[in-house]
């Protein structure tokens, strides 16, 4: 796994946050299992709620090309502490797999398995009936 790699497509992707309420740029990066890197940054909106956080916006790019199986996500923000994901983007990450994360700030790397982040999606929420 090339970290490093990754999480600094990551602080590329945090490069075109669009962040003007809350001033907080986020970037995330995911690897697919076919090698793609994908990058997603959180988008704002004046009406609030309608915010979509880097991660789930990473998904959404890496699923309109094709991709649907992931490896890692990177997750970087200039924060204290490294950022920890949101309660909706662990799900939406669960859904497609992406079983290691990286959590970072600018310097310090903390990693995850999505199972500590969410525990029990996969025999839980995710266990559908055939
Ligand atoms: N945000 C993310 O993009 N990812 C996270 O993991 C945490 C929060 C965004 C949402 C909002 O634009 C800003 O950070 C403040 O919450």
């Amino acid at each position: 796994m090339d970290w490093e790699k990754l999480v600094a497509a990551a602080w590329q992707a945090r490069e075109a946050a669009y962040a003007p309420y809350s001033n907080f740029a986020v970037g995330a990066a995911l690897l697919a299992k076919d090698g793609r890197i994908f990058m997603g940054c959180n988008v704002e909106n004046i009406s609030y709620g309608l915010t979509n956080c880097a991660e789930r916006v990473a998904i959404g790019a890496a699923v309109a090309a094709g991709a649907r199986e992931f490896l890692a996500v990177a997750v970087v923000a200039d924060t204290g502490v490294p950022i920890s994901p949101c309660g909706a983007c662990r799900q939406v990450l669960a859904e497609f797999g992406t079983p290691r994360v990286m959590l970072a700030n600018r310097n310090e790397q903390l990693e995850f398995s999505l199972e500590d982040l969410l525990p029990r999606a996969s025999s839980g929420i995710l266990d559908r009936p055939e």
